[in-house]
């Protein structure tokens, strides 16, 4: 994908396709639609006059103009102006962006950055033109994501952009620094996207370790990968209890980024890696089995985090910890009953092996913290069915042992459109993991099972500030939504970048 920053006059701008915005309630053309009105002979005047199209949040409507040098004018709406938000500029962005490619046009111009004013003007949110350029060109790269690699027919028929422009009058500064970060954000999340929704016959343990490292070598970190003797050293019963039962070995990958003081302690970001999870021994049913591929979005994520913190120079020292593996039945696979002796020596006792998540974490929250004295965890899981349940597909699951990072990451969300709703973790809950004869049950039984499986990982949190972010729901969205397509959404990488890119709190 090429991306181009430009200003100048409307008059220099040639474009095939153009986004514009149009706020709710504009009866006539405003600021940039009423320049490019002026050029293309009226239709934008005409098309708000019969009332064909309303500035509706995220309606959109192509408008052609063949003698024009902008050939065509997709108009989006941005809702009313008062309501305008930095989640605004993102889905419209993506709207417009992706009407335009559904035509086939191959080289998107985005101009949606005068709108930003107005909106803040009439009361909504307020930030600067570099955050609010970010945020267009978020919004528009990200609506792009398709994976074609598995289609060998007719792949003429798909349909892609190859260019997109970010153009504003003037502000060629904010409006450079914006896409910029924007593009080293949304590449990350690109390469997050395409990790989980690769199949598990091609995105293995092994191929997230190589593209970890190949990651590290690029944007500038340390990659370690410990193989399954290294487990066994180590004694991370967890992780290597989940792999008993598959034929692909285990890893388990540390990322290590030093942008801050030497010797500061840095901020551990964990995400599960569980590359397919079938449920192992307590196996789950057939239907929507394959979705399990999306299992290691956590992983994909962490991994993620440490290319944008890394290529955007935060200054702060990270860890970033994937246990990746796949949970399989078989004759060697761990059956409900077992025990098993975690990292830091606590015992659990298996009473589901489809609660393999909390498993492979608690070894890698157990080693941030007694390895790379982590100042603070975060873990992002797919971890409960629950949190599917409870919040659907529009909040994470956020709950914490520390107010401080728990409000960060909420805030975090709300800004970057990652959002979060917090959910309790009173000790009541904490009662329910209590085994008969280990130190813990790997399950609560059948109520807030999202909160138990936070339970149990705080058990190996301790006194550490740490944070758990349950993606069960948001990761994958099967309903197209506007800068994310059907499939892998990449999220929490923004939330969380913005949280370190916000440390201390
Ligand atoms: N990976 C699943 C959770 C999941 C479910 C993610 C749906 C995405 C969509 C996890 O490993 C799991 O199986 N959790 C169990 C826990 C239970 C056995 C306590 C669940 O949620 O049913
Ligand atoms: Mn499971
Ligand atoms: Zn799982």
């Amino acid at each position: 994908m090429n991306v181009h920053v430009k200003t100048g006059k409307l008059a220099d701008l040639a474009a095939e396709g153009l986004v514009v915005g149009v706020y709710e309630g504009e009866q006539a053309p405003v600021g940039l639609a009423a320049e490019v009105d002026g050029a293309i002979g009226g239709v934008i005047a005409a098309v708000l006059k019969a009332g064909d199209f309303k500035g509706k949040a995220n309606s959109t409507i192509v408008l052609h103009a063949p003698a024009n040098q902008l050939k065509r004018v997709a108009l989006v709406g941005l809702g009313k102006p008062g309501e305008a938000t930095l989640e605004t500029l993102r889905q419209a962005a993506g709207k417009g962006t992706t009407a335009l490619r559904d035509l086939n046009v191959k080289a998107v111009t985005v101009g949606l950055l005068a709108e930003a004013q107005r909106g803040w003007k009439a009361g909504g949110e307020a930030y600067d033109a570099r955050q609010a350029a970010q945020a267009v060109a978020e919004g528009s790269l990200l609506s792009l994501f398709q994976m074609n690699d598995y289609r060998t027919r007719d792949r003429d028929e798909l349909k892609s952009v190859d260019q997109v422009t970010f153009w504003a009058a003037d502000g060629e500064d904010a409006l450079k620094a914006g896409v910029e970060a924007a593009q080293v954000i949304t590449d990350a999340i690109t390469l997050a996207r395409e990790l989980i929704v690769h199949p598990s016959n091609f995105a293995t343990a092994t191929h997230m370790a190589e593209v970890a490292v190949k990651a590290g070598k690029a944007a500038g970190f340390d990659v370690t990968v410990f193989e399954k003797a290294d487990l066994e050293r180590m004694k991370m019963g967890g992780i290597l209890a989940v792999n008993q039962g598959s034929v692909e070995p285990p890893k388990f990958i540390v990322m290590e980024y030093h942008g801050g003081a030497k010797g500061e302690a840095p901020i551990a970001i964990v995400g599960k890696g569980i590359t397919f999870d079938t449920g192992g021994i307590s196996i789950k049913p057939g239907e929507g089995m394959d979705k399990m591929k999306y299992d290691m979005a956590g992983g994909a994520a962490a991994i993620a985090i440490m290319i944008a913190a890394a290529r955007l120079g935060v200054k702060k020292n990270l860890v970033g910890l994937v246990p990746a593996t796949d949970n399989m039945p078989s004759g060697s696979a761990f059956k409900p009953g077992d025990i098993f002796t975690s990292y830091n020596g606590m015992t659990v006792e298996v009473l589901n092996t489809d609660a393999e998540g909390r498993m492979v974490l608690c070894d890698a929250i157990a080693y941030a913290i007694k390895d790379k004295k982590a100042a603070a965890v975060i873990d992002m899981a797919t971890l409960t069915g629950a949190c599917v349940i409870a919040l659907g597909t529009e909040a994470v699951g956020v709950l914490g042992n520390n107010q401080g990072l728990v409000d960060q990451l909420l805030k975090s969300g709300d800004k970057t459109g990652d959002r979060g709703w917090q959910m309790p973790l009173w000790k009541e809950y904490n009662e329910l993991l209590r085994s008969d004869i280990a130190d813990m049950k790997n399950i609560g039984g059948r109520e807030a099972g999202t909160i138990t499986a936070a339970c149990f990982l705080q058990r190996f949190a301790g006194d550490t500030p740490w944070c758990h972010l349950d993606i069960a729901g948001t990761a994958w969205t099967e309903k197209e939504k506007p800068y994310r397509p059907k499939g892998p959404t990449g999220v929490p990488v923004r939330m969380v970048l913005d949280t370190i890119q916000n440390w201390p709190l």
